[in-house]
């Protein structure tokens, strides 16, 4: 199964129309051509070759599979949940900090929805969606001190919208499991002119091993901790198989 017909397949099952999913079609064509601008002179966190809008079908992959396994399909609006993870990463090339990429997908997707018929309060819904998904922390807890306009303050008790949660845990999956580990074999390979499976290893074990503990309770949803602790099984049972490949304590 390739990866166009997984994605489709997977708004299928969440009860997509075909016409939505055409829909979707265009907004992700757009937000290809978003990313395909050459990158304003920023410094560069990514030495890969990190295409972000495969990153961006992959992140909306995992918003469907956790949309998919939510025990309460009711509190999400799933349209504005595909929308802002289409959105979510646009603004990359255009931004003038990294940092600042959600504020600048925020506002390119502020601008594109009303003229694609979403009315003002969906739109600021959405944009706010993708304004804040970097946010992780705010999984375990909204700062009060945060004053909020649209979705964030559509919550009380520091709470964050499902759709918000869904699309920050989605985006937190595309670096772990499996992924994490070929990522960080490329950036050993790309960064160490001396690399070897030792140094691989030791790279392993400072990112994607460690983070898959450290991250861990970031997360809210019961969907999104079962998956998360089978990518922890399997990057813990890769390491220490290294290790014992290659003679070394774990
Ligand atoms: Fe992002
Ligand atoms: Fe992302």
């Amino acid at each position: 199964m390739n990866q166009e017909t997984n994605k489709l397949t997977l708004m299928e099952c969440a009860g997509v129309s075909e016409a939505d999913r055409e829909r979707y079609r265009g907004m992700l064509d757009f937000v290809k051509e978003c990313l395909a601008k050459p990158q304003k002179d920023q410094e560069h966190v990514f030495c890969i070759n990190f295409d972000r809008y495969l990153h961006t079908e992959r992140v909306l992959s995992w918003a469907l599979r956790l949309y998919d396994g939510w025990e309460d399909k009711s509190r999400i609006d799933l349209d504005a949940l595909i929308t802002a993870t289409i959105f979510h990463d646009c603004g990359y090339p255009t931004c003038d900090d990294l940092k600042d990429h959600a504020e600048e997908s925020a506002r390119i997707a502020a601008e594109y929805l009303p003229k694609a018929g979403y009315g003002e309060e969906r739109a600021e819904f959405i944009a706010e969606l993708v304004r804040y998904h970097g946010e992780k922390a705010w999984l375990t807890g909204r700062p009060a001190a945060v004053a909020l306009a649209g979705a964030a303050s559509m919550t009380t008790d520091g709470a964050i919208p499902d759709e918000l949660t869904i699309l920050m845990e989605a985006d937190l999956f595309d670096d772990m499991g499996v992924m994490g580990i070929v990522m960080d074999t490329w950036i050993q390979a790309q960064t160490n002119a001396e690399v070897t499976f030792e140094s691989i290893r030791d790279h392993i074990n400072k990112y994607t091993l460690r983070l898959q503990y450290r991250d861990r309770e970031k997360l809210r949803s019961d969907v999104a901790k079962k998956i998360w602790d089978e990518k922890t099984k399997l990057v813990q049972d890769f390491y220490d198989s290294l290790c014992t490949d290659l003679e070394l304590p774990m």
